[in-house]
């Protein structure tokens, strides 16, 4: 079939009629992971179900395979759900573009992190910007990014460069023995940025970072009471920010929680509420999400030594283009949902109000009519439109300035240091479809 497009992104080609089969569900999914309830043998499809568990523990090799065959079919494959409404998956990278910059067709409502909707009881801490549309979502993004202005990232690259070498003098101490680097290495240095950003105090961090565990917890299949567990996370993270923003309005001071809830100059700000739900956002978004990524880096130039020497020979003029490429090759945030507005043709096939389509950035980021050489990392690629921090539409990633600014601050005052700095054996992956992963990355100097 031809993959040309028209202005919309829709494919100019004929239809198939075939309806898909809808009903032989075999799933459910909180945030990505899996608590799947039904066998193999019901999921009327010729490809494994995406949003097994089963599927993200196969081999890498295994699963780009995969979604190879996807991204070569006429139109995006349909896989059955047990609440019988199933999702199309987007596996093709014009594909993902295409229904990321039309919010009007492939809305971010009721929520696009999850491919269930989120349970009653969650809803009111749970609706974010990430799963609004305009205006309400225009709105909020209009009064967040003018936070995350240059000035505010030069304030931020001091904070930055004074984390990581905090932390890498922290590593020194730790000596010659084996560590695990999620533990000690990137779940501090992205956990403390975040929190200087929104002005926690030090003394709130360990509560942060427990609330923050929420995505994995969530999804976790074997935790007895999921939706309690996230309520009270989600409560947790409210009601410190409650604190802090009754702090900042008697006590303004240089931080972002006193911008958000303080007027600005078209006298708009977030009310308390929303600064709870933006709070909470950044600090699973902004965290999790970069923590990851600089784990793939030090994963993939231990066991690329030839893609290492490269960075080496000019670390300060090549760090950035291997970051994006790390983001690009482990892809942290493997997809998102989103929910069809209307009847459309589009992609190869045919969408009803209210169909579900889950955009595969990891299977994108592979997509060899964009990629040269798409399966290899490739330290210094410089043609990389990857959509890892999203596909530049309206949601597109708020810090991605942020998290490679980390990943090159990081990386770079740990190589300084330690030059043999390399993971061992002994990695522990995330189990989570939502989330591409470390629980656990021995590593040493
Ligand atoms: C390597 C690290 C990161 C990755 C891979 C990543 C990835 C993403 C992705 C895929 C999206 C959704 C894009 C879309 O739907 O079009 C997103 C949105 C977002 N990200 Fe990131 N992100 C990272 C780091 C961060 C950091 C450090 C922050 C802030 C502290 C952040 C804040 C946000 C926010 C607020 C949104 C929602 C924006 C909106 O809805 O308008 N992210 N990110």
């Amino acid at each position: 079939m031809s993959r040309r497009r028209d202005k919309a992104g829709c494919a100019r080609s004929r239809l198939d009629p075939t309806p898909h089969a809808r009903n032989a569900g075999s799933q459910r999914c909180f945030s990505g992971s899996s608590s799947s309830t039904g066998g193999e043998a019901r999921v009327a499809n010729a490809h494994p179900d995406l949003m097994r568990l089963t599927f993200w523990e196969k081999p890498q090799e295994e699963r780009d395979r995969a979604f190879a065959r996807l991204r070569d079919e006429p139109r995006p494959a349909f896989f059955p759900t047990d609440d019988g409404r199933g999702f199309y998956a987007l596996t093709r990278h014009a594909d993902v573009v295409a229904a990321s910059r039309d919010p009007g067709t492939f809305s971010s409502e009721p929520i696009s992190t999850s491919l269930d909707d989120p349970p009653e009881s969650v809803r009111r801490y749970a609706g974010s910007m990430i799963s609004l549309d305009a205006p309400r979502h225009t709105r909020l993004r209009r009064i967040v990014a003018r936070s995350f202005t240059p000035r505010m990232a030069d304030k931020m690259s001091e904070d930055i460069a004074s984390t990581a070498r905090q932390i890498v003098s922290e590593v020194a101490v730790l000596g010659q023995g084996e560590f695990d680097f999620i533990e000690h290495v990137a779940t501090p240095m992205t956990m403390r940025v975040v929190c200087r950003i929104l002005g926690i105090p030090e003394s709130r961090y360990g509560d942060v970072r427990a609330a923050s565990e929420l995505i994995l917890a969530a999804g976790d299949p074997d935790h007895d009471d999921r939706e309690a567990f996230l309520l009270s996370k989600y409560v947790e993270l409210h009601e410190l920010t409650r604190e802090l923003v009754l702090k900042r309005l008697h006590e303004p001071a240089d931080d972002l929680i006193t911008q958000l809830c303080t007027a600005n100059v078209d006298d708009e700000c977030l009310t308390q509420e929303e600064v709870g739900k933006f709070f909470t956002l950044l600090i699973v978004a902004g965290t999790e999400t970069t923590r990851n990524a600089l784990a793939h880096a030090i994963w993939l130039l231990t066991t690329r030594p030839e893609q290492r020497a490269y960075l080496f020979s000019d670390m300060e003029n090549r760090v950035s283009l291997m970051s994006n490429e790390v983001v690009r090759y482990s892809t942290p945030i493997n997809w998102m949902r989103r929910n069809v507005t209307r009847e459309v043709e589009c992609f190869g096939g045919a969408f009803q109000p209210g169909d579900r389509v889950v955009m595969f950035y990891n299977s994108a980021n592979r997509d060899g009519a964009v990629f040269d050489r798409p399966d290899e990392f490739i330290a210094g690629r410089t043609h990389n439109p990857h959509v890892g921090f999203g596909a530049l539409g309206p949601h597109y990633c708020l810090g991605v300035h942020l998290a490679i600014q980390q990943m090159n601050t990081l990386l770079k005052e740990l190589f300084t240091r330690f030059p043999d700095f390399h993971s061992t054996a002994g990695a522990v992956r995330q189990r989570s479809s939502f989330v591409n992963g470390y629980e656990i990355l021995p590593c040493s100097v």
